[in-house]
C-alpha cells in the first residue's frame, strides 16, 4: 500500500501537528549539526506556503532522563558536581532548536516556541497564534508516556498531541522505527494521517531496494558485527546480484570459509550464521564479494603503521584494518555491472586516515555510477559520516537521514512511522454483466492487459460466469485480477442454475462480487442471502464486494443512510475482523447505475463517510481506516478523477464503461 504524502492533502485554514526529527547534537544550548533541521524545511515551507492556519512541531531530542542519570554517574566519578537543570538546558531543551530553525527559515514563516512546560494543554496557546505561524514544542521526551511500553499511556500523550492538529503529519524519518506516542500512537486521534516530502523521499528510495529494485542489485554491506547485519544481509539476498561485505564483519565470514585472519576483528558465535549466509547465498545465485587483501596493523591504533597483506590470509600477529588494491578491483568490476547500488557501513577504519582508503574509494566508485544514471543509495551512520567525510554526499542518489530507520526498512521490517502515513489503496473494478461472447471478452481482457501495465492501483474485471475460464487464462500473470458476478448461497447441490464458490475456485477467480442492486432488486435477494453468500465466499478465501445503495424513491424520502446502514449491518453479520479485510463495500445508488445520473461528488462522498463511520462502530477505527469504499453508478472518464479525489471514495465500480478499454482505461488510470 502506498504511504499518502502531503500532496494528497488540502491544508487551507487547517491546524497541522507534524512530527520531525531535530535530534540534533546540542552543546551548552547551542545547535552543533543542523542536517537534520535542513531536511525538514521543504516540508514546512510546503505546508505554510499551502496555508495552514498553525504548523505545530514535535520532537524528541536525546533521552533527558536517561542521558541525564549517565552524564551524573560520570560526574560523580570524575568527582564534579552536577547541575541537572544546567545539563538539561544545554542539552535537551527545546527552545534553542527553535531559534535555530528560526533563522533557518528566515522571513518564511514566524517561529514560536511553546514554552517549557510540556506538550499538554497547549490548545488554547496554539490557536491564539496568527495564521502561518510555526509552534516548536518541549521535548516530547519530557513526557515518560511518549516511550511507554503501555498502549494506554502511549495513547494518554497521543490524544493530547492530537488536539493541536486537524491532519498529522510525520516527517521524521529517523525515528520512524520508534513505535512512540508522537510518531505512530497520535495516528489514532488525527482524522488525517500524511508523510512529509522527507519520509516520502526516504521511502521511495529505500523500499524499493527490498520489493522491488532496478537489478542488477549490488549491495555493499560494511560494519564492525555480523550480529546487527544479519537481518539485512538475508533480507538483500533475495535481489541482489552480488552482496559486497566489508569492514570488521568480513573476517567473521573469511574465518568462517576456513581462512587465516590474525588478530582481526572476529565473531565466533557468528560463524555459523556466516556460513548460513554464505549457502543461502548460493542458492539465491548473488555472488559474495569478500576482501582478498588488506592493509593491517599491529594493533587497532590511528598511530598504527599500514601494512599491506597481498593475500586474504592474515598473519597472527596483524588485524585487518582496510581492504587492499586487489579488492578494490573487484569492487570496480561489480559496482560497474549494477543498476542499483544500496550502501551501509564502511570497509575499513576510515575514522583513521591510515585506514581510510578503501571506504573513500567505495564512495567514489558510488558517486562515479550516480553519474552513469545507478540509483545510488547510502544508509547507516557510519557510511553517511564516511560520505560526509570524503565530500561526495550531493554526488549520491539518496543519502539517508535515519541510522535504524534505514536498516530496518532495508531488513523489510514494517516501520510504525511510516504505516501510519499508508493510504487505502485504489481500487477499480469492471463489472461486464451479462455482456459479450468469449471471443469478445478475450479480445477486451488482451486490451487491457496492455492498457493497464503499469497502472498505480488494484484492478478487477469481472466477465459473464461463460468467460470466466477464457479471461482468466489472459489476466494470468497480470496486475489485473479476476472476478465473478456472483456465487450461490451453498458449495454444491441441487440448485439448478447457481455457480458455486468451488466452482469459481477451480476457475481462479479471486473477488466476487455480492449483493449487486440488480441481484437485490430483479432477483430480490435479500440481506439475509447475501450474508450467507459473503460468509462462503470468504471462508473460501475469496475476496468479497458488498454493494450497497439505496433507490431514487429511498432517496427522495430521505432513507439513504438508513438503507446503506441495513444493508451493510446486514451483509457483515457474524463477519470476523479478519475477513473484513478481504471485503470492499461499493456503494452503488440504484438511480445511478446505467442511467447516465452521477451522485455529485459531495453526496457520494456523504454516504462514503457514513459507511466509513459505520465500519469504525462495528469493527474500530483502524478498520474503519482502512477499508476501501469503491463508488458505482456511471462512473466514466469525465467525472472519475473527481470522485476519486474525495476523502472516503476509494475506488469504483464501473459498469457500462468498463466494456471497452478505451473508456475504462481513463478511468482505471485516472490522476
Ligand atoms: P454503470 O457504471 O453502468 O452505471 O454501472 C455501475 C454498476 O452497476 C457496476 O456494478
Amino acid at each position: 500500500m502506498m504511504i499518502k504524502t502531503v500532496k494528497t492533502v488540502e491544508f487551507k485554514d487547517k491546524r497541522v501537528i507534524m512530527r520531525v526529527d531535530f535530534n540534533v547534537p546540542m552543546k551548552d544550548g547551542v545547535v552543533q549539526d543542523d542536517t537534520r533541521i535542513a531536511a525538514a524545511i521543504p516540508t514546512i515551507k510546503y505546508i505554510i506556503a499551502h496555508g495552514a492556519k498553525t504548523l505545530t512541531l514535535m520532537s524528541h531530542l536525546g533521552d533527558p532522563a536517561k542521558d541525564a542519570e549517565k552524564a551524573k554517574a560520570k560526574a560523580e566519578k570524575d568527582g564534579k558536581t552536577f547541575d541537572y537543570d544546567k545539563y538539561i538546558k544545554g542539552k535537551h531543551r527545546m527552545a534553542p532548536v527553535a531559534a535555530h530553525l528560526q533563522k533557518k527559515l528566515g522571513k518564511a514563516a514566524v517561529v514560536v516556541f511553546a514554552g517549557e512546560d510540556g506538550c499538554f494543554g497547549k490548545k488554547a496557546f496554539i490557536d491564539s497564534q496568527k495564521p502561518g505561524t510555526v509552534i516548536m514544542l518541549e521535548n516530547t521526551r519530557f513526557h515518560k508516556e511518549e516511550t511507554a511500553k503501555d498502549a494506554k499511556d502511549l495513547d494518554k500523550l497521543a490524544k493530547s498531541l492530537a488536539e493541536y492538529g486537524d491532519i498529522f503529519v510525520n516527517d521524521a524519518f529517523g525515528t520512524a522505527h520508534r513505535d512512540q506516542a508522537s510518531t505512530a500512537s497520535i495516528a489514532k486521534f488525527v482524522p488525517v494521517s500524511v508523510a512529509g516530502l522527507l519520509m516520502e523521499k526516504e521511502v521511495n528510495y529505500l523500499e524499493p531496494v527490498v520489493t522491488n529494485p532496478v537489478k542488477p542489485l549490488v549491495a555493499i554491506i560494511g560494519g564492525a558485527k555480523v550480529s546487527s547485519k544479519i537481518a539485512v544481509l538475508e533480507s538483500l539476498l533475495k535481489n541482489a546480484s552480488a552482496l559486497v561485505i566489508g569492514g570488521g564483519m568480513a573476517f567473521t565470514f573469511l574465518k568462517a570459509q576456513g581462512k587465516k585472519i590474525g588478530k582481526s576483528l572476529v565473531e565466533d558465535d557468528q560463524i555459523d550464521t556466516a556460513k548460513k549466509i554464505l549457502e543461502a547465498a548460493k542458492k539465491c545465485g548473488a555472488e559474495i564479494v569478500l576482501p582478498v587483501d588488506h592493509v593491517c596493523a599491529d594493533k587497532f591504533d590511528a598511530a598504527s603503521k599500514p601494512v599491506a597483506v597481498a593475500s586474504v590470509n592474515i598473519s597472527d600477529k596483524l588485524m585487518g584494518m582496510d581492504v587492499g588494491p586487489k579488492t578494490l578491483a573487484k569492487y570496480k568490476e561489480v559496482i560497474s555491472k549494477a543498476k542499483t547500488i544500496v550502501w551501509n557501513g564502511p570497509v575499513g577504519v576510515f575514522e583513521y586516515d591510515a585506514f581510510a582508503k578503501g571506504t573513500g574509494e567505495v564512495a567514489k566508485l558510488v558517486a562515479e555510477a550516480t553519474s552513469r544514471g545507478v540509483i545510488t543509495i547510502v544508509g547507516g551512520g557510519d557510511s553517511v559520516a564516511a560520505v560526509n567525510k570524503f565530500g561526495l554526499a550531493s554526488k549520491m542518489s539518496h543519502v539517508s537521514t535515519g541510522g535504524g530507520a534505514s536498516l530496518e526498512l532495508l531488513e523489510g521490517k514494517k516501520l510504525p512511522g511510516i504505516e501510519v502515513t499508508r493510504g487505502r489503496e485504489y481500487f477499480i473494478a469492471g463489472n461486464w454483466k451479462m455482456h459479450k461472447t468469449r471471443a469478445e471478452s478475450a479480445e477486451l481482457a488482451k486490451a487491457l492487459v496492455k492498457s493497464l501495465k503499469g497502472g498505480k492501483h488494484k484492478y478487477l474485471a469481472a466477465p459473464s460466469f461463460t468467460s470466466i475460464e477464457t479471461v482468466g487464462a489472459i489476466l494470468k500473470g497480470s496486475n489485473i485480477l479476476l472476478g465473478a458476478q456472483n456465487c450461490s448461497t451453498d458449495e454444491q447441490g441441487a440448485h439448478t442454475g447457481e455457480v458455486s464458490v468451488l466452482q469459481l475456485k477451480d476457475l481462479g477467480v479471486d473477488v466476487i462480487i455480492l449483493g449487486h442492486s440488480e441481484r437485490r432488486h430483479v432477483y430480490k435477494e435479500d440481506d439475509a442471502l447475501i450474508n450467507k453468500k459473503m460468509k462462503l465466499a470468504l471462508a473460501h478465501g475469496f475476496e468479497v464486494i458488498l454493494c450497497v445503495g439505496e433507490t431514487l424513491d429511498e432517496r427522495e424520502k430521505g432513507k439513504a443512510e438508513a438503507i446503506c446502514k441495513r444493508q451493510t449491518e446486514k451483509g457483515l453479520e457474524g463477519i470476523s475482523a479478519a475477513d473484513l479485510a478481504k471485503v470492499t463495500i461499493a456503494y452503488e445508488p440504484v438511480w445511478a447505475i446505467g442511467t447516465g445520473k452521477t451522485a455529485t461528488p459531495d453526496d457520494a462522498q456523504a454516504i462514503h463517510k457514513f459507511i466509513r463511520g459505520l465500519i469504525a462502530k462495528l469493527y474500530g477505527a483502524e478498520a474503519a481506516r482502512m477499508i476501501v469504499i469503491q463508488y458505482g453508478g456511471s462512473v466514466k472518464a469525465e467525472n472519475a478523477a473527481q470522485l476519486m479525489a474525495m476523502e472516503d471514495i476509494d475506488g469504483a465500480l464501473v459498469g457500462g464503461a468498463s466494456l471497452k478499454a478505451e473508456t475504462f482505461t481513463p478511468i482505471a488510470k485516472f490522476s
